[in-house]
């Protein structure tokens, strides 16, 4: 769905039935169609979108990645009721990048999520020929949405989550790539790129490529890295995307697999040589320039991602931050605006994935040491191991009435109370 050329978006969420590889089929919900929404192309300047709501629950959209402020963000409070419409103007000015779009509905987005209200925003400005990148969209340039979902045995699509299941998030027991299951992707006899969207509620991956060969890291959730980086394991956590570009010159019949010792594929690749190759051969420089904003904080936070079992036990959740479960009447930072801060961010009892609304940030730290490959260039979710710090600068204003959201991304820990609200004035 190109935007470009009209400066308008019309999304629908729409009900739908989807019978996910030819098993019973499944009550789901997309934008535009059955199951998730079309992906969408933007580019630098004013976009009029409207939000239309064909279901018969409340929704919200919020745009992960897309620097606007706290009205046009999608957050919990702007809430679109059904049969009713949400038309936020989107002035974006920014770097290229893959981002994306997804209910936000609290007390429902785990559920809306899960059954397909979701898809993913190609922001381009055109220039990719002239770095050398692939982007000719399903054949060099694939977007690929990966979700671990549950079925049962007559192929259902279930969400039924215990006790357990929101502890560690809700995981499922097949893989969908853009809600396809046992999908092949047919690629040319060159370099191909791959953005790859974490959409899942949970689940953390550690993807590789069955036959070894490299994928080069192009870009993070907020744009390119300056130049590619080789990488045999590429984590990608809820919420995070990350573009790489695989050489597939030599042709075969690769899997890109995750959790290198108890693997399991992820998605099979079927060579072409009919297929027309655009790029054989790999960039050797990129132009993204991620900033450094060391030293230049004027105010230091700490972000305590908290989890009791105490309190899990009592029925009370015990999912926190900083000790306070997520109320949307409360204010828990005021920000200023244009200033830069540091976040020192702690997760308890596992690795939680870390999302700040209307910002792009770069991690500072990770454990202590420098930050992983994968989170050198700009970001805006991260998992935080044990501990992380962050840099941001927030030149987006959210008042009191539409504040951003900072929040765990696994789904279920975010709707249980793991989430907390900022104002940027
Ligand atoms: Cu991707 Cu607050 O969300
Ligand atoms: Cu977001
Ligand atoms: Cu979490």
């Amino acid at each position: 769905l190109d935007t470009r050329a009209t400066g308008r978006l019309v999304l629908r969420a729409t009900p739908g039935s989807t019978a996910f590889n030819g098993g019973a089929s499944t009550p789901t919900a997309g934008y535009n169609q059955a199951y998730l929404g079309p992906t969408v192309v933007m580019q630098n300047g004013d976009l009029a979108a409207e939000v239309q709501n064909g279901l018969d629950e409340a929704i919200t959209t919020h745009w992960h990645g897309l620097l606007v402020p706290g009205e046009h963000d999608g957050g919990p409070q702007q809430a679109i009721e059904p049969g009713a419409a949400w038309n936020p103007d989107l002035t974006i000015a920014q770097d290229p990048a893959t981002v994306w779009y997804h209910t936000h509905m609290h007390g429902r987005i785990p559920e809306q999520v899960y059954f397909g209200l979701a898809g993913v925003i190609h922001l381009t400005d055109g220039q990719d020929d002239a770095r050398g990148l692939p982007s000719t969209y399903g054949m060099d340039d694939l977007t690929l949405v990966l979700q671990d979902r549950r079925f049962d045995s007559s192929g259902r699509m279930i969400y039924d989550p215990s006790m357990m299941d929101i502890m560690h998030g809700f995981a499922g027991n097949r893989m969908l790539i853009n809600g396809q299951a046992g999908a092949t992707a047919v690629v040319p006899h060159g370099i191909v790129r791959l953005r790859l969207l974490n959409g899942s509620n949970a689940r953390n991956y550690t993807l590789f490529m069955d036959d070894a060969r490299p994928m080069h890291l192009v870009a993070t959730d907020g744009g390119f890295l300056p130049a590619p980086v080789a990488l045999d394991v590429l984590r990608l956590s809820p919420g995070e995307r990350a573009e790489v570009l695989v050489d597939f010159s030599s042709g075969g019949a690769p899997v890109m697999m995750s959790d290198p010792g108890q693997a399991y594929g992820v998605l099979q690749f079927a060579t072409d040589s009919t297929l027309s190759a655009r790029i054989t051969r790999l960039p050797d420089q990129l132009d993204g320039a991620p900033e450094d904003l060391s030293g230049t904080e004027a105010v230091t936070r700490q972000v305590s991602l908290d989890m009791g079992m105490g309190g899990m036990m009592m029925g009370g959740g015990g999912f926190a931050i900083n000790g306070r479960p997520f109320d949307m009447r409360r204010i828990d930072f005021e920000v200023a605006l244009g200033s830069v801060e540091r976040w020192q961010i702690r997760s308890t009892m596992v690795a939680h994935p870390f999302h700040v609304h209307g910002v792009r940030f770069r991690v500072l730290t990770e454990n202590g040491g420098p930050p992983r490959p994968e989170n050198t260039g700009w970001k805006d979710t991260v998992l935080v191991p044990g501990e992380a710090e962050i840099l941001a600068r927030f030149d987006k204003p959210a008042n009191r009435e539409m504040p951003f959201m900072f929040h765990c991304h696994i789904l279920e820990h975010e709707n249980a109370g793991m989430m907390g609200q900022f104002t940027v004035a």
